[in-house]
């Protein structure tokens, strides 16, 4: 249901991920196993997040939690937010002592500098990039001086895609390959400064069609 002021693609991507909440969580649930560099990047954030002293760290889109569980298990206080009420109910019911919550990256119910580390994997994907700098200065506001920040995505020139399946269910999802040097930038801009920079090649599998980026981003 659309919520009144709401901008369309945070409606078109609740009702998207709440269609396909259980398939997508059956489909991702082992895939980190497969992902040695996904496990690595995520190893050196968790590294950074305890080196800081730790503190919450939000997975901030977290779908069905796996990555929230992952960043516990690596010793962090993660908690995850989602849009998707039904991803949410997934992600309690497969992780049920972790702490999952509904929300929007654009207004998180999260204090200012509250956070010791936030996680946004593929999850800035469905803003549309004209919209993006607010989300940025959102990660920003909440996020406490030097702690860190991961955005993992599919590169590309901005240039849109729509899905209309997914997962075995007819959908209507916009996404975005972002640009990851707009990115960069705008991450700057909102005071995330960029340390680290990764540009994987498509993994040949029939999912991974584009290159992926990954930028850990520290708060000024
Ligand atoms: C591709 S899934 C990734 C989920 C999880 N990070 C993972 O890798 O398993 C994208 C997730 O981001 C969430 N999402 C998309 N836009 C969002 C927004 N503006 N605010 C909060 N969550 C959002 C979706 O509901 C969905 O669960």
């Amino acid at each position: 249901m659309p919520r009144v002021g709401e901008p369309e693609h945070v409606t078109e991507t609740r009702a998207a991920y709440d269609t396909v909440a259980a398939s997508y969580e059956q489909l991702v649930r082992s895939l980190l196993t497969e992902s040695p560099m996904d496990r690595a990047l995520l190893g050196v954030f968790a590294e950074e997040v305890l080196a800081g002293g730790g503190g919450p760290v939000g997975d901030l889109g977290c779908g069905p939690g796996r990555l929230t569980a992952h960043l516990a298990g690596l010793g962090l206080d993660a908690f995850g937010v989602d849009l998707s009420p039904g991803m949410v109910e997934v992600a309690r019911a497969r992780h049920p002592q972790l702490r999952f919550a509904v929300g929007t990256l654009e207004a998180l119910d999260l204090p200012d500098g509250g956070l010791a580390g936030a996680l946004a994997w593929y999850s800035v994907i469905h803003t549309p990039p004209e919209r993006q700098r607010a989300v940025f200065a959102e990660l920003a506001r909440v996020l406490g001086s030097g702690a860190p920040l991961l955005l993992a995505f599919q590169a590309g020139v901005d240039d849109p895609v729509h899905h209309r399946q997914g997962y075995g269910h007819e959908i209507s999802l916009h996404g975005w390959r972002l640009d990851p040097g707009r990115v960069e930038r705008q991450l700057a801009d909102a005071g995330l400064a960029v340390r680290a920079r990764v540009l994987r090649e498509p993994d040949g599998s029939v999912h991974e069609k584009s290159r992926q980026s990954y930028l850990l981003a520290v708060r000024r």
